[in-house]
């Protein structure tokens, strides 16, 4: 646990804009700023920043809240973590409170996980080191193919004894429960209830989180035999997506940044034999094609990106289809092809690491050049297949956003095939229309649904325009947004002043929870709200809304990032198109406060009233009659004292 006055510190130092400017180029505009979403792929820019607040918001994903919770979505970090990061950034010492009881159970989900992970790699890790069968099989074994002892330190690599209940019967001594034994993929369950090793007799590589902490294994066996699998990997869990990691990137982070560009290879050997030779802005993709996510990791660190291949041409020609997607993401990719029967490990083994970088310079090609190559080589004179091998290649320069490179490879691909530019750029751009037109008219359909769901709140006064500004301001609202109205007023004014009458000054958070406190909140994350916001106010303590923002609660900044975001971005733009009075709230702060509390109020009572006359139905005891008959009375009072309040405004 991090301290409070640790995180204050660090709330303190951060500048959110500076923050989100490491991943996102943001462009100042009035008192915001924008760029584009790193959540969803978009065209336009909805994704805002308010320094005054503190705040994010993600118009196309949803997504939003403080830089801490941008760190959250976007690097996967816990919350801790992403204190962490923050910290490291503003050179602020972490205070942390040592958990003294050592209850493992307390820990949430993930973090459980990833340090029953992290207690695997240690068990792995000194029985390679420090057990007789450890070092006679698994570090022979490593030193056999040229890993020197700080590498095995580096990466962890460890070796998992060939006996069944060896880490897991350890591990249950030690207090690590089954459930994450289990969950992370460490133990397996028999049909009898009891545990086994998933790994058994195997060279453990251990895969790190961008981070740096462990959440994955993959366990290479050592026998020859065809029928025992190679790689024993783990299972999908919470705390490992495969198709979100790449292995090797945590140690690999440095050094993209500062070479400007990221070698890609095959298996987890590659990596850390390239690494060993000093190439260390070296990830795998760990035997399946890139994804999205894999490519973005990278993105963020380079445009750059050099992909060794060891394989056949058959196998190339299959792998190159999945790399279009690289150049869609906008990356630059160039491609290396080894000599027959090496791979990048036996390479950089056998010529060392100048000798390796040397090959991988004087051999790498641009991916569109290269794919050209491989499509031509098998075409001969078939007119067909040379159609289909430039459709194909039209396809991948349409791909290519910046317009200077894509007229530059339209230019080598029309050589290439022996075709006239005009014609190539024809094909292309129409392509590229027929895409933007797709894309379009789904970004049309998702930007009106969101502007719908934003609006939703304010929606309500447009459909009643025919009313004075009293009643608008009593109407603002809908039922279903009745409780949010009382957050968002809390937020705003609750540790502001109301005179009521020039006779008593009161806080308005404390009014309103006073009066609001025999209404009972329906949605758990308004009454989760109310109860923080409650908690505090018995604790002398009036929360502001950067309390909220910096919530760990996800719920919580969710709810408030959007009350906050809706008021400050959008809805001025909306009401501004729309042509609508934004009703004046403050200066009428009295109808404001009571007006929401009273509509909330008569709201509930209104369900009361609602569910009382349909027990009255369904009762037939004359004496139960009686009493459900003098609560709706009693009810109904309640109702019309509010109305009264209320004044002429009455709603159906
Ligand atoms: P390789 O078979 O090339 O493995 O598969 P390697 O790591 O280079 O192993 P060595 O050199 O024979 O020791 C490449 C990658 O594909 C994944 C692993 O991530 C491996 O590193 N793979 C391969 C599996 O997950 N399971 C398998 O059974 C085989
Ligand atoms: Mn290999």
């Amino acid at each position: 646990m991090i301290t409070k006055p640790t995180i204050d510190r660090i709330m303190e130092a951060t500048d959110i804009v500076e923050v989100i400017g490491e991943f996102v180029a943001l462009k100042k505009r009035g008192a915001n700023y924008v760029g584009l979403s790193p959540f969803a792929n978009e065209r336009t820019p909805s994704f805002t920043v308010s320094p005054a607040k503190g705040i994010f918001k993600d118009f196309s994903s949803g997504k939003g809240g403080s830089a801490v919770t941008f760190l959250m979505e976007l690097e996967k970090f816990t919350y801790p973590e992403a204190l962490k990061w923050l910290a490291k950034k503003y050179g602020i010492q972490v205070e942390e409170t040592v958990d003294t009881t050592e209850n493992l159970e307390e820990q949430n989900h993930r973090e459980s996980l990833m340090i029953v992970s992290g207690y695997a790699a240690k068990f792995f890790h000194e029985s390679l080191l420090e057990t007789e069968e450890g070092q006679n099989i698994g570090l022979s074994y490593f030193k056999e193919r040229g890993f020197n002892a700080d590498t095995i330190k580096k990466f962890e690599l460890g070796y998992s004894p060939d006996q069944w209940e060896a880490f897991t019967g350890e591990a249950i001594k030690q207090g690590y429960q089954e459930q994450y034994l289990v969950e992370s993929g460490l133990s397996v369950k028999r049909d009898n209830g009891s545990l086994y090793d998933r790994y058994r007799g195997r060279v453990m590589f251990p895969i790190h989180s961008f981070t740096g902490r462990v959440i994955a294994f993959g366990g290479r066996t050592l026998k020859s035999d065809k029928n025992v699998p190679k790689y024993v990997n783990s299972p999908e869990s919470e705390i490992y997506h495969k198709s979100n990691v790449l292995y090797g990137l945590y140690f690999a982070k440095r050094a993209i940044r500062e070479e400007d560009n990221c070698y890609l290879v095959e298996g987890y050997a590659d990596v850390i034999s390239v690494h060993q030779a000093g190439v260390e802005n070296v990830v795998a993709s760990s035997g399946t094609s890139l994804t999205v996510e894999q490519i973005r990791l990278i993105g963020r660190l380079t445009k750059n990106i050099t992909i060794l291949y060891d394989g056949d041409a058959a196998g190339i020609k299959a792998a190159i289809r999945g790399l279009d997607i690289v150049i869609e993401e906008g990356l630059n990719v160039r491609i290396v092809l080894f000599p027959d029967g090496d791979d990048p490990d036996s390479y950089v083994r056998k010529v060392g690491s100048s000798g390796f970088l040397n090959y991988v310079k004087s051999n790498s090609k641009d991916f569109i050049e290269f794919k050209s190559e491989i499509l031509l080589k098998d075409i001969q004179n078939d007119p067909i297949a040379k159609a289909n091998a430039f459709t194909e290649i039209s396809k991948t320069i349409s791909l290519i956003k910046d317009d200077l490179k894509r007229s530059e490879y339209t230019k080598i691909a029309s050589q290439k095939f022996n075709i006239s530019e005009r014609q190539l750029i024809g094909i292309i751009n129409k392509n590229i229309s027929d895409e933007l037109r797709k894309k379009r008219q789904s970004e049309e359909r998702a930007s009106e649904k969101l502007i719908q769901e934003e609006n939703n709140i304010e929606d309500e006064t447009s459909i009643n325009t025919g009313l004075s500004q009293k009643e608008l301001e009593a109407i603002a609202y809908s039922d279903a947004n009745q409780e949010k109205e009382i957050i968002r007023l809390l937020l705003l004014y609750g540790n502001k002043m109301i005179d009521w009458d020039g006779i008593a000054n009161t806080y308005i958070g404390p009014f309103m929870i006073a009066e609001l406190s025999d209404v009972e909140f329906e949605q758990p994350v308004t009454k989760h709200f109310m109860e923080i916001y409650r908690q505090e106010v018995e604790n002398g303590v009036l929360p502001e809304e950067q309390h909220f923002i910096h919530h760990p609660d996800k719920g919580i900044v969710d709810l408030v990032v959007t009350l906050l975001a809706t008021k400050y971005t959008l809805s001025e733009n909306w009401y501004e198109m729309h042509k609508i009075m934004v009703p004046d709230e403050q200066a009428n702060m009295k109808a404001t406060i009571l007006g929401a509390i009273f509509h909330l109020k008569k709201q509930k009572v209104g369900k009361i009233l609602e569910s009382l006359r349909k027990e009255l139905q369904t009762t037939s005891a004359e004496a139960d009659q009686e009493i459900l008959l003098n609560q709706y009375m009693h009810m109904k009072k309640v109702e019309k004292t509010i109305s009264d309040y209320l004044g002429s405004v009455i709603i159906k």
